[in-house]
């Protein structure tokens, strides 16, 4: 088999990324381990930037999510004291899409079909050979069949377990990380959301967020200890835990329900640098992770496709590299500088076990400076929004 362009996973950004390039005539093929039905039923963002929102547009998959989306104009981010709104619109023009992750890769998926990509599912033991060459090539098995795949450039979209990072040798990579002590438990639940906007909650119970999906469906997490296990939440203590970090005028009036999906992701900052190597470039999940209380992860795969898909047009429409030689510097700017904002609104907005008095303190702070300065809510605001492309 022969593509110009390989695609390894067939995530959000792999399949955004197959998308722009069928669109402009550059031929894939997507290669994706798991099952169709497997990559929609994983629950994982919600909150898209204006910038994503616009890229979606340009893929063509703007339709339902116009339809169906919920525009937000503000959030807020709540302590045992103070409620802050974040109003994102006055304060830069601007607001966000609240419209689910599965949502995206669904449309995608359709849009796929629509022009008639080839995705293949179920492949194993992909192996991406000699891509510091001018002929790379990706091997995998399918049905127990050994197959090649030749191509003139591969796109590693394969998260963060992929094989794509590990392909590029170690002394040709650096790596930055940082591992919270806490992870989030998750729950969908066929409950009105307690609240019209967002609610990031920083109580003496911990960390919480009120977020949601549709009139009907509500999206919440609070802060877990890395060694909880699923089993171990009923929805019953749940309910109790989240309704005792929330705001009580919040936590008395919201319904609760049965959960429909419950699930507990661990917290991590992680960049490797850098996302190049040879005719190799790694996208999304793939190269870099971030905590998810900015709700930046997502995104930030949009935004590597940004920077990635003209620059691989160009290289093979018109042989012009410049696009793909600036990839990697130009994608890690805005990178490091989600990787900042994550943090901070992780550090900001949870409890460490073992800290000390001072950092409850700070958090505390924090918030009341956001309170009463217009200028901090300005900062937070045109970060959640998304910093230009
Ligand atoms: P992925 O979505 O990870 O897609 C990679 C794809 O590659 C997968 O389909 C995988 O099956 C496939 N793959 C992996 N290895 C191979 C291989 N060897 N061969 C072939 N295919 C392979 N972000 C937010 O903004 N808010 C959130 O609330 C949030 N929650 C999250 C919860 C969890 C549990 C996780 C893991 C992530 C969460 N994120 C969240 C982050 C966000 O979902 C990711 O940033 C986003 O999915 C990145 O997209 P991606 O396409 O780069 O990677
Ligand atoms: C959601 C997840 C996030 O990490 C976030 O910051 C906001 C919303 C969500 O799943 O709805």
């Amino acid at each position: 088999m022969k593509t110009e362009v390989a695609i390894i996973g067939g995530g959000p950004s792999g399949l955004l990324l197959s998308q722009l390039l069928n669109q402009a005539g550059v031929a894939t093929v997507v290669l994706e381990r798991s099952s169709r039905d497997h990559v929609l039923s994983r629950i994982r963002a919600g909150v898209l930037e204006a910038g994503t929102v616009d890229m979606l547009r340009e893929a063509g998959v703007g339709e339902r999510m116009a339809r169906e989306g919920i525009p937000h104009e503000g959030c807020y981010l709540t302590d045992d004291d103070l409620m802050v709104r974040i109003n994102f619109e006055e304060l830069t023009g601007t607001s966000v899409m609240v419209y689910g992750q599965t949502e995206v890769t669904t449309d995608l998926y359709k849009a796929q079909d629509a022009i008639g990509a080839t995705i293949i599912h179920g492949v194993e033991d992909v192996v991406i050979q000699d891509a510091d060459s001018n002929a790379p090539y990706v091997e995998y098995t399918l049905d127990g069949a050994r197959t090649r795949l030749d191509c003139a450039y591969v796109a590693g979209c394969d998260g963060f377990h992929g094989v794509s990072r590990k392909t590029i040798p170690a002394d040709k990579r650096r790596e930055f990380e940082r591992v919270y002590p806490f992870g989030w438990l998750g729950v969908l639940s066929r409950t009105k959301p307690a609240h019209e906007e967002l609610i990031y909650a920083n109580s003496s119970n911990g960390f919480a967020l009120a977020s949601m999906r549709s009139e009907t469906l509500s999206r919440y997490y609070v802060q877990v200890p890395l060694t909880d296990k699923v089993e171990e939440w009923s929805d019953e203590r749940f309910w109790a835990t989240l309704k005792s970090c929330l705001p009580s005028g919040v936590a008395d009036t919201m319904q609760t329900g049965p959960s429909i999906e419950k699930s507990i992701a661990p917290l991590r900052s992680f960049v490797s640098e850098p996302l190049r190597w040879g005719r190799l470039f790694l996208v999304g999940d793939a190269a870099h992770i971030v905590p998810p209380t900015g709700a930046k992860g997502l995104n930030l795969a949009v935004s590597d496709v940004h920077y990635l898909y003209q620059a691989l047009i160009d290289a093979v429409k018109k042989g012009d590299t410049a696009g793909i030689d600036a990839y990697s510097e130009r994608a890690l700017l805005r990178i490091w500088k989600a990787m900042r904002f994550s943090w901070q609104m992780t550090t900001m907005l949870h409890h460490f076990d073992g800290e000390d008095i001072f950092a409850a303190q700070m958090r505390k702070s924090t918030l009341r400076h956001l309170s009463q300065s217009e200028t901090a809510r300005r900062d937070l605001a045109e970060n959640y929004i998304g910093l230009p492309f």
